[in-house]
C-alpha cells in the first residue's frame, strides 16, 4: 500500500506551493528533490530555504517595486539553488565517513556547476541561473573558480539576486544547522547576527 506524503504536501507556504504547481519544471524539481531526500539534508534545507526566500523577496518587494515575476523568478531560483545535488552521489560519500571529508567536500562543491548547466540546458532564464551560479561565492572561501570569474561581467540585477539567495542560504543554514558539515544550528532569534556581520562588509 502506498502511504501518502501528507508531510511533503504541508512543507511549502501557500503562495510557494501554487508557484510551484503552476509550471512544469518547478514540479519535475520538487520531485527529483524527494527523490533524494533520504541522501542527506539537501531537501529539508532547499524547503525551509524557498519558504524564507520568498518571505524576503516579498518583503522587498513592497520597497523596491518588484513584479510578481521578480517573486515568482526568486522562488524558483531557491527551489534550484542546490538542484546540482541530485547529480552528486550523497549515499557512497556518507557511507566513507559519516561527515565530510575534505575530499568529499570537493566533490559536493561540484552541485554548482552542475546545477548551472541543468538549469541552462532545460531554458530557464539568466536570471535564476546566474544567480545560482554565485551563490558560494560570497563566503570567506569562495567556490567555483567559473563563477568567480563570471561573477564580474554579471549585471547588478543577477548580482544582488545571487547576494539574496546566499544570505538565505547562510540564514537557513545558521538557524538549523547541517547534518554533513560541522556546522551546529543557533537558536533562531540569532541566525540574523550570523548574516548581518557579512552585510556590513558589503557582501550581502
Ligand atoms: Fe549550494
Ligand atoms: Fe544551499
Amino acid at each position: 500500500m502506498e502511504i501518502p506524503n501528507l508531510e511533503r504536501r504541508q512543507v511549502y507556504l501557500d503562495p510557494v506551493r501554487k508557484i510551484i504547481e503552476n509550471d512544469i519544471f518547478l514540479r519535475w524539481v520538487r520531485e527529483q528533490l524527494d527523490l533524494i531526500s533520504d541522501e542527506g539534508d539537501t531537501l529539508r534545507h532547499t524547503q525551509r530555504m524557498t519558504n524564507c526566500g520568498y518571505l524576503l523577496i516579498r518583503h522587498l518587494a513592497r520597497e523596491q517595486k518588484l513584479s510578481n515575476d521578480d517573486i515568482e523568478l526568486f522562488v524558483e531560483t531557491c527551489l534550484s539553488h542546490d538542484l546540482g545535488k541530485i547529480e552528486v552521489d550523497y549515499k557512497s560519500l556518507i557511507k566513507t565517513s559519516g561527515k565530510f571529508s575534505p575530499e568529499d567536500f570537493e566533490i559536493v562543491k561540484q552541485h554548482v556547476e552542475k546545477g548551472y548547466d541543468i538549469l541552462k540546458h532545460c531554458g530557464r532564464s539568466d536570471e535564476v541561473y546566474n544567480p545560482v551560479l554565485i551563490h558560494h561565492t560570497f563566503q570567506p572561501d569562495p567556490y567555483p573558480p567559473l563563477a568567480i570569474k563570471r561573477k564580474k561581467n554579471m549585471n547588478e540585477r543577477d548580482k544582488r539576486n545571487g547576494r539574496l539567495l546566499a544570505m538565505t542560504d547562510v540564514f537557513e543554514t545558521c538557524a538549523f544547522g547541517r547534518k554533513f558539515v560541522e556546522i551546529r544550528p543557533l537558536p533562531l532569534d540569532k541566525a540574523p547576527e550570523a548574516v548581518w556581520p557579512a552585510r556590513r562588509r558589503g557582501d550581502y
